[in-house]
């Protein structure tokens, strides 16, 4: 009885441990989304990494496009516009599974508002069978708080809202 228990305990921590190591987060299903260097300012580059080893192999997120931009939630006069960063077609062959290229941030007005707060925002559009087994492209977000320190030397060229 004694050996029985505790052999059913030993099956049951190999098991979750296995779980543990192999299993992936849900909020890993649209990748993992890093970039260097952390703070940036205008006209900085930057590299971007998103390592899709879970989306791809875990959760079956094969990614068609990758698409980037900067938003600010919080902070801003209500009327700003996401800021485009990169269109990606996905290396579906990329092996590991990771999508990484340089980009640079743009000088934009609103990178002036001392108060403001930004994210990076992944859209990930990836294909799933419709009802009638065709393909359907749909989309997964995932966003990050990011640094942006204000340029000292931008002037505010902020257009009058219309
Ligand atoms: C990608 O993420 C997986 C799961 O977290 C991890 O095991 C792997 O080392 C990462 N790959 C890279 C290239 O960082
Ligand atoms: C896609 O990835 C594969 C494997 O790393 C590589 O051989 C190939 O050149 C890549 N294709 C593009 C278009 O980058
Ligand atoms: C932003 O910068 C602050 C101060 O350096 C740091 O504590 C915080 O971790 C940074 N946040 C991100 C998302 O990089």
């Amino acid at each position: 009885m004694h050996i029985s228990i505790h052999s059913s305990l030993t099956v049951l921590a190999t098991l979750v441990s296995l779980v543990s190591a192999q299993g992936c987060a849900e909020a890993q299903r649209f990748g993992i989304l890093q970039w260097s260097p952390l703070t940036l300012s205008p006209g900085q580059t930057f590299t971007v990494t998103v390592n899709l080893t879970c989306a791809i192999e875990w959760f079956g997120i094969v990614p068609t496009y990758l698409d980037y931009h900067i938003e600010v939630p919080v902070g801003n006069n209500g009327h700003e516009p996401p800021i485009y960063i990169a269109r990606r077609t996905y290396n579906q062959s990329a092996s590991p599974p990771v999508d990484r290229f340089i980009a640079t941030l743009p000088y934009f007005s609103w990178f002036t508002f001392p108060e403001a707060q930004y994210q990076l925002v992944l859209d990930n559009s990836y294909m799933v069978a419709g009802t009638n087994g065709s393909p359907v492209m749909v989309v997964g977000d995932i966003s990050q708080p990011i640094n942006i320190t204000a340029s000292p030397t931008a002037v505010d060229i902020h257009p009058t809202a219309a």
